[in-house]
Order: C-alpha cells, then sequence, then structure tokens
C-alpha cells in the first residue's frame, strides 16, 4: 500500500544569491587547485604576458595571482564578480565559436562567495587602479593589469574545508594546475611562490628551443631524453608537441598532457587514438609520456559540456580520431593501419579505421554475441569483432583448433601480436549492434 503523506508541501522560495552562488561554487571550485585554475585561465584570457603566483599554506590561506593583462574598467569592477557577468561572450553565436578559456561568467562569483576576495585592477586606459573589497571601491596603487587575493577558502562553508587534504597534498594539487598553464601558455612569463621561495620562474618562450627548454623544467629531464618532437598538419587540423618512445613508457600515468586549443583536456576519444597507437607499441599497461597540443577552429568543437570545461565535444569526433592516431603512427614511424579494420566505439556506435586489434595482451575478452561470422566481444570499454574465420585461421597457424567459440576466445588472448582480423564492413556493424 502507498503511505499518503499528510504534510503540507515545502514551499518553493528562490535562492539568495550569496546561497546560490555557494552552490554554483560546489561545482567549480573543489579546492585551492580548483581557484587557481580559474585565475590563471582569466589572466591568460586578458592578454597577460607575465603572471605572479604567490601561495601561502597549500592556498588555504592565500592564493594571489598577478598580471599585466588589459585590467577591468572601474565601471566593470563589482559587475565582474557578479554571476553571469562575463566579457566574453555575448550571443548564441558566441558560444558556439569560443576562443577563450572562460566563457560562463562565474568564477569569480563562485570564489567571493566561498573566500575572502580583493580584487585590484588598473584598466589599460584608466589613469590609476582601484581595488574592490566586501563591495567597496577605493583608489590602489597599482600597474595595469590585476591581481586577485583569495585568502581563507571555504571559512564559512566548514564542512567543505573539512575535505580540503593536507597542506602539502593541496600544494601538489596547486602545482600540477600551474605546471598545465605554464605547458599550454609558452608566452606567457611565470613566477611560482609557496611560502614566499620561489619555486618557479619561467621566461617567455622565444623559440622551439625555450619551449623544450620549459618542458624539462616542468616535467623533467627525464622523460624528456626520450622524447620526439612531433609537428603534423592537414586540413586544418595541427597536432605538436613532445611524445615519449614507446620503449621508455612508464607505468605511471604522471605527465601525460593534451590540450585542445590551448585547453587541458581529458577526453575517452582523445586517450582512445593514444592507445590504440602505444598499446601495440608498449609493454602492457605502459604508456609513455606525452605533452600535445590539437589546434582546431573552435567551431569544430563545443566547450561548454562540463562545469570544469575538462571535456569537450567534437563536431567530427571520427576525423580527429583518425587524424590524431595517423600523425601520432606517422611521427613514430610505424606503419598506418590497414583501412579494412573496424574499430566499433561502444558509447557512440560510430565506427573508425582502426589497428589490427592486438589481443596479445589483452584483459580476458568477454563475448556478448556469437554470430555464424563473427564474434562481437568486449574488452574494457571497447566492442570488438572478430572475423571467426581469420580467428580460427590464426589460431590454426598457431596449431590449435577448435570450434568453440568460447575456448576461441580464450586463446585469442594468447595470440601473438599484430594479427589482423578481416574486414567486416562498417554497415555490417551498424547492423549487428541493431
Ligand atoms: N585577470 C583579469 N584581467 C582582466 N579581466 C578579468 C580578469 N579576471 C576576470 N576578469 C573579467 O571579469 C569577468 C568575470 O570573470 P569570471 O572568471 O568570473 O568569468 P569568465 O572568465 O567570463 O567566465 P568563467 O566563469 O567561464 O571563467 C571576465 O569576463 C573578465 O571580463
Ligand atoms: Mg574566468
Amino acid at each position: 500500500m502507498i503511505e499518503v503523506s499528510t504534510e503540507a508541501p515545502a514551499r518553493i522560495k528562490l535562492l539568495s544569491t550569496e546561497i546560490a552562488n555557494q552552490v554554483a561554487a560546489g561545482e567549480v571550485i573543489e579546492r585551492p587547485a580548483s581557484v587557481l585554475k580559474e585565475l590563471l585561465e582569466n589572466s591568460i584570457d586578458a592578454g597577460a604576458t607575465q603572471i605572479a603566483i604567490n601561495i601561502q599554506r597549500g592556498g588555504i590561506q592565500l592564493i594571489q595571482v598577478r598580471d599585466n593583462g588589459s585590467g577591468i574598467d572601474k565601471e566593470d569592477l563589482l559587475l565582474a564578480l557578479q554571476q553571469h557577468a562575463t566579457s566574453k561572450i555575448r550571443t548564441a553565436t558566441d558560444l558556439a565559436n569560443i576562443s577563450s578559456l572562460g566563457f560562463r561568467g562565474e568564477a569569480l562569483a563562485s570564489i567571493k562567495s566561498v573566500s575572502k576576495l580583493i580584487l585590484q585592477s588598473h584598466a589599460a586606459n584608466a589613469e590609476h587602479a582601484w581595488s574592490v573589497q566586501d563591495e567597496t571601491i577605493t583608489p590602489v596603487a597599482h600597474p595595469i593589469g590585476t591581481t586577485i587575493i583569495v585568502r581563507d577558502l571555504f571559512y564559512n562553508l566548514p564542512a567543505r574545508r573539512k575535505f580540503l587534504r593536507s597542506e602539502r597534498t593541496e600544494f601538489l594539487h596547486l602545482e600540477e594546475v600551474f605546471r598545465r598553464i605554464a605547458l599550454s601558455n609558452f608566452s606567457v612569463a611565470f613566477s611560482f611562490k609557496h611560502q614566499d621561495k620561489l619555486l618557479k620562474n619561467l621566461l617567455v618562450c622565444q623559440d622551439s628551443e625555450a619551449q623544450t627548454r620549459r618542458v624539462i623544467n616542468l616535467c623533467g629531464h627525464q622523460v624528456m631524453q626520450h622524447a620526439l618532437r612531433i609537428d603534423v598538419e592537414q586540413n586544418g587540423l595541427r597536432l605538436w608537441g613532445w611524445i615519449g618512445l614507446p620503449q621508455a613508457a612508464r607505468s605511471q600515468e604522471e605527465h601525460q598532457y593534451f590540450f585542445i586549443n590551448n585547453r587541458v583536456i581529458r577526453d575517452r576519444l582523445i586517450n582512445h587514438a593514444l592507445r590504440e597507437v602505444y598499446n601495440p607499441l608498449c609493454a602492457p599497461g605502459k604508456m609513455p609520456f606525452y605533452c600535445l597540443y590539437l589546434e582546431l577552429d573552435p567551431v569544430a568543437l563545443d566547450v561548454n559540456v562540463h562545469p570544469t570545461k575538462h571535456e569537450v565535444r567534437f563536431r567530427d569526433a571520427r576525423i580527429v580520431h583518425e587524424f590524431i592516431t595517423q600523425a601520432l603512427r606517422s611521427s613514430l614511424d610505424v606503419p598506418q593501419a590497414p583501412d579494412h579494420n573496424y574499430y566499433v566505439s561502444a558509447r557512440s556506435a560510430h565506427v573508425a579505421h582502426a589497428t589490427p586489434i592486438d589481443i596479445s595482451y589483452a584483459t580476458a575478452p568477454e563475448l556478448l554475441l556469437d554470430y555464424p561470422e563473427v564474434l562481437l566481444v568486449r574488452r574494457g570499454a571497447d566492442l570488438i569483432l572478430i572475423n571467426r574465420a581469420m580467428a580460427q585461421q590464426a589460431l590454426d597457424m598457431q596449431g590449435t583448433i577448435t570450434k568453440n567459440s568460447h575456448e576461441l576466445l580464450s586463446k585469442i588472448q594468447l595470440l601473438p601480436q599484430g594479427v589482423i582480423w578481416k574486414a567486416i564492413s562498417p554497415a555490417d556493424v551498424l547492423n549487428l549492434l541493431k
């Protein structure tokens, strides 16, 4: 029996701006490192060429970012700290063509709602600078550019503050954000201080040697010793940067960076493309260092899909996937995949060209469909089609023949690397998935 509540429903009320901002901050500001990311992105968007970062006690006590960017007009200072106030987009058309790092107009409002924030700015065309604190604007001495001082993060949200880790751990997160921003902005000079100690002082990189020096400075000499510089451009797509040689692959995932139009990205499609190229070349479970930059027309990219903008959506994922795998293969000097092999993504169900499925060290595949012609197998997040006749042939060559598909599959893992599975047309694949 369904119980009927006799209580009157709670009344609906609009949240106060303060609470609404704190709710929004919950999504964007998780820890000191998220504050640093937002402040640095704002400085980059403002065209800064010099950024000075000053941190105290893992950023919990202080995060200060000073830049020499365009500054903010006095009239806009209060607006900059309000929710949904941005200078970066105006219309829906702008939203489809974003070239700035920020566009939501919520970062500063969110940070302000969970910390004690001071904003100082000297607009390029203004006589002098102004400072805002607690809605009060006063004149201040400041060179052209902006300084944002964020103190006592989450002082007003004790529950949130409790979730912060040790100062040391928070510092490591801050360092990682700094590394990513510094790696994706070679034309900006950075200084990075913690507890009054200057930890990094990076000059503007005028040429590719200087860029390499910066990568070495931030990622270490060791990974760069076994890395290649690559630069491939085709049909409006460019992939450049540094890739580690497969033999230098390590198990840790540190120092693997992929930037799309200067934005740090974690993306399934990109990871898949990298794994597809490297897996057959590296020892099981290992991936080398990489620091790669994909450049493409912003129209071909939707960046408005994730609160912290860490994910993107491509207009044509297939072309991007193919371009990346081909660019990496040609740079590493490994043969391109024959185009009669197909990979089926379990999520998008689109068909893209792929390498021969390397099954030599796959985790045990799980049989999903057992057709007379083909087997559909799940391995991790991927669906893989295997032509039975080819599998059989391969097994024959190994001297083992079996008609039982389950047994066949258990053997498939043992096959040598690089076995090429036969053509299955995209139409067949899609039919099978119906
Ligand atoms: N360092 C800075 N230099 C110049 N202007 C700045 C700086 N920081 C912020 N601003 C101005 O304040 C506005 C609000 O910044 P905020 O970070 O809140 O939003 P946003 O960058 O527009 O979008 P998002 O929320 O996606 O970051 C910006 O649009 C920009 O005009
Ligand atoms: Mg911003």
